[in-house]
């Protein structure tokens, strides 16, 4: 078997001769946290990997990041290191039970998730992430707004909104682990933590929360608030990065079940294969891919206005 420092090498050695970068979602294992040329959240990597000088995208996350890489970037080679890391709340919405959806409420926008496929994204209006989706529900001039896939995020947004958001029954399994009785006896014996959580989380977890930001929001909060001790309650690997980057501060997991198995499929034996095999490409139809791109700009777009 081949040691780690090893596989490192020969990863950055790659890396030079095929001009790639790696880019990695924020609960990927802390071995490719440490490789990673960038850390960050879905759409902010896809961003990223839009801004690089590169022939190669290495993607250390889920299926739908890569696509929003490809979308965003169809010029470059975007790779999956592991065919199999599916997001399985993505996949708790298909393109005909959306289109149903749609006739039955007409006159409704249609918002998505980033955590969406690519065909998904292309039967929206507009796409939305965990950090900016009140914003865009309320720059629509419908009322009536289908939202998918996630139910919890969809029942925040209509908690900090008037519009009527018509939700989608999709979960993520990890931060459906996070348990409220589970953040409150934490809170009894941390007193002074701050309970920062993921919208994914159920209802009642965002009720206890001092604070509900995406993982990016997270990172940044961490270091700009006064608090020495903050309870953090989303996918585990975040920990590593938050812990890390703030060694003044204490960070608490708010569940220890709270493991994306998918996000942690990518290995660094995984990456060095993806690198030398290029393997998985990962690619959107140019018909399905101009579409998903529109909802992503109008999203975008409302972020600059
Ligand atoms: P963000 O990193 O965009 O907050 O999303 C969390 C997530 O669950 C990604 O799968
Ligand atoms: Fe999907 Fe949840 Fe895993 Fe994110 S943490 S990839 S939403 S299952």
């Amino acid at each position: 078997m081949q040691d780690r420092t090893s596989i490192i090498n020969e990863i950055n050695q790659l890396k030079k001769e095929k001009n790639a970068v790696i880019l990695a979602h924020n609960y990927q294992r802390k071995e490719i946290q440490d490789i990673a040329d960038f850390l960050g959240d879905s759409l902010g990597l896809s961003q990223e990997a839009v801004n690089q000088d590169a022939d190669v995208i290495v993607f250390c996350g889920v299926d739908f990041m890569a696509e929003s890489a490809a979308i965003l970037s169809p010029e470059k080679t975007v790779l999956l290191p592991e065919k199999e890391a599916e997001c399985p709340m993505a996949a708790m919405v298909d393109v005909d039970s959306l289109r149903q959806k749609k006739k039955e409420h007409p006159n409704a926008a249609v918002v998505c998730y980033v955590n969406t496929s690519a065909a998904v994204k292309a039967e929206c209006d507009i796409c939305c992430t965990s950090s900016n989706a009140v914003n865009i529900i309320n720059s629509l001039k419908e009322n009536d707004i289908i939202f998918v896939p996630d139910k919890n995020l969809a029942k925040y947004v209509s908690l900090n909104s008037t519009k009527n958001i018509i939700p989608w029954e999709g979960y993520c399994p990890t931060h459906h682990q996070i348990l409220v009785g589970d953040i409150l006896l934490m809170k009894e014996e941390h007193p002074n933590a701050e309970i920062i959580a993921h919208p994914e989380c159920k209802e009642d977890v965002l009720d206890i929360s001092d604070k509900v930001l995406s993982t990016t929001g997270m990172t940044n909060y961490a270091k700009s608030t006064n608090s020495k001790e903050m309870i953090i309650a989303t996918e585990t690997g975040i920990l590593y990065r938050l812990k890390k980057e703030n060694p003044d501060k204490i960070f608490y997991s708010g569940s220890e079940y709270a493991v994306c198995p998918n996000m942690k499929m990518t290995t660094l034996e995984g990456v060095l294969d993806s690198l030398k095999n290029m393997k998985h490409v990962i690619s959107v139809p140019e018909e399905i891919r101009i579409k998903a791109m529109k909802s992503l700009e109008r999203m975008l777009e409302v972020g600059r206005t």
